[in-house]
């Protein structure tokens, strides 16, 4: 058997090597094991990462078309060099990736390639490509395994015409229709990228709004402006079918959600972005008892105990929102846990962004819980529209909102619309971390002109009043 470890992780994800690094941190001895040929999980290799670099790009690409003659930029009719931009794409992914590959050198973890699982408490078994499976003895274990692309019932995925968020971040040319399935996440970031290349979109959504779970009157007001930049939705509706034609189309049959009426679609490329579901194949699981939920994801107690001695598991794997900066949080509390630390994460006080143009922002409650908990809250509005940074950047949609209670002026959630609002939140999750009032908020001096004064007189509106509207 090789060396004992303190610490053996199954999965380099955002959860699987920020757990390594500060466990090694913490002087542990540390192992990483990883199936795939590059560290970094979904999220650097075919999340967050290379999706934002294409996000970026089409972003670029789109204001240099329309957004540059406004501010007195002619370019005639910019082109685009899709072969270019997947090579940022690609660049970027290789350059985030080798970081990882750095920073296991530097904290001196030891990267073990193959499928790992878990053959008793203790005992985890790599078992790589080619060559003999080796045994590896631990003390601890942590689960990182992350989570896939789910899938339709009947719709054959081939990750060129049909695909999911990973051929969607591949394609060679650029789709005259694209239909997305699904209008969360993944279908309104990727939907954007293409929509901005020049695809005609068209988004299939099972439920009556768009970004379940994000604020409805965001994401209903949000939904006007991907209409306006010439996305089109079909909310209420699914898709039952997916045909390919003779010419190389597609044809998706497409009906009313509660059933009825039926439609047929042609696209060159559909995207199935209906969520994620959690991967615990090939872990051996079931042969050592660690508990499942109901979804499929690996059951843990407040600590991330599983229900085997010296089993752990994070991130997509388990419960709750699958975020790369909740993994990387849960990686962090868990190797602070093993050391006798009270490793935490405050998930009342989770930030969550939507990569698109505008962006949205959001950490804490909704408008929807609040009245749905009954709790008594106050609004703070404030539009980009009088927001002088805005307005020099032609930049004035969308607008900022905080909830707080109405007795105690606690700041419960808070959403933001407009540029960069992903980098604004921060301060509300900072404020909302230290269980701020939105007082404190309006209190604080910010620089001006700044996008983020509209996020002070959002706070402002809720006591004696903005000052700029
Ligand atoms: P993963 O990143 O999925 O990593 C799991 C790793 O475990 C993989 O490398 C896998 O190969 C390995 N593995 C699994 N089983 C085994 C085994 N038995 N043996 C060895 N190795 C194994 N989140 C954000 O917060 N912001 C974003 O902007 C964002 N964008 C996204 C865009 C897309 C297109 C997608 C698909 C996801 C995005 N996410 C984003 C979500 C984010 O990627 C995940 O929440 C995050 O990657 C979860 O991290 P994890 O460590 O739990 O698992
Ligand atoms: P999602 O859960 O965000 O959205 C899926 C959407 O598909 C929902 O609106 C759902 O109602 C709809 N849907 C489900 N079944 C359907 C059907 N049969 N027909 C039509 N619509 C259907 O999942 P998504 O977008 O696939 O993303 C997966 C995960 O990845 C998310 O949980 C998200 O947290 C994470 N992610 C995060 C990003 C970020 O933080 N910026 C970016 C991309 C992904």
């Amino acid at each position: 058997m090789a060396d004992a470890f303190d610490l053996v992780v199954i999965g380099s994800g955002p959860g699987g090597y920020v757990a390594a690094i500060r466990a090694a941190q913490l002087g542990l001895k540390v192992a990483v094991v990883e199936k795939w040929p590059t560290l970094g999980g979904t999220c650097l290799n075919i999340g967050c990462i290379p999706s934002k670099a294409l996000l970026h790009a089409s972003e670029m690409f789109e204001e240099a078309g329309h957004g540059f003659k406004a501010l007195g930029i002619d370019i005639p009719n910019p082109g685009l060099n899709l072969p270019q931009m997947m090579k940022h794409k690609s660049e970027t992914v290789a350059s985030n990736v080798g970081g990882v590959d750095y920073l296991f050198k530097k904290n001196k973890i030891t990267t073990l390639r193959g499928i790992g699982s878990i053959a008793a408490p203790g005992k985890v078994l790599v078992t790589p490509q080619s060559g003999p499976t080796q045994e590896v003895a631990t003390k601890n274990i942590i689960i990182a395994s992350g989570s896939v692309a789910a899938t339709l019932p009947g719709i054959q995925i081939d990750e060129k015409q049909i695909v999911t968020s990973t051929g969607a971040l591949t394609l060679d040319k650029v789709p005259a229709k694209l239909v997305v399935i699904g209008a969360g996440v993944i279908g309104l970031e990727l939907g954007s990228v293409w929509a901005r290349l020049g695809s005609q979109v068209t988004v299939v959504e099972y439920l009556d709004r768009i970004l379940p779970g994000m604020d409805s009157e965001v994401a209903r007001q949000f939904q006007r402006m991907l209409q306006k930049q010439g996305m089109e939705f079909k909310l209420s509706t699914k898709v039952s079918a997916i045909e390919k034609t003779e010419n190389g189309g597609l044809k998706l049959k497409v009906e009313a959600a509660k059933g009825g009426e039926t439609e047929v679609l042609d696209a060159d490329v559909a995207l199935v972005a209906i969520g994620r579901k959690p991967y615990t194949d090939g872990l051996g699981l079931d042969i050592v008892g660690v508990a499942l939920d109901e979804r499929g994801r690996v059951r843990v107690d407040a600590q991330y105990r599983t229900s085997v001695e010296g089993v752990y598991a994070i991130g997509d794997v388990i419960a709750g929102p699958m975020l790369a900066h909740k993994a990387e949080d849960e990686g962090i509390a868990v190797a602070e846990i093993l050391v006798g630390q009270a490793g935490h994460v405050n998930y009342a006080a989770m930030p969550a962004v939507v990569y698109t143009n505008p962006e949205i922002a959001s950490v804490g409650k909704t408008e929807d819980e609040l009245k749905a908990e009954g709790i008594d809250y106050k609004i703070g509005k404030f539009p980009f529209t009088a927001n002088g940074r805005a307005k020099a950047m032609l930049a004035t949609q969308g607008f900022v909102k905080i909830l707080a209670d109405v007795e105690t002026d606690r700041v419960l959630g808070a959403h933001i619309v407009g540029k960069n609002a992903g980098e604004m939140i921060h301060e509300l999750v900072v404020l909302m971390e230290f269980s701020g009032a939105a007082e404190d908020l309006a209190r604080t001096t910010h620089a001006h002109p700044t996008l983020s004064e509209a996020v002070r007189e959002a706070s402002l509106s809720l006591g004696d009043g903005a000052i700029h509207i």
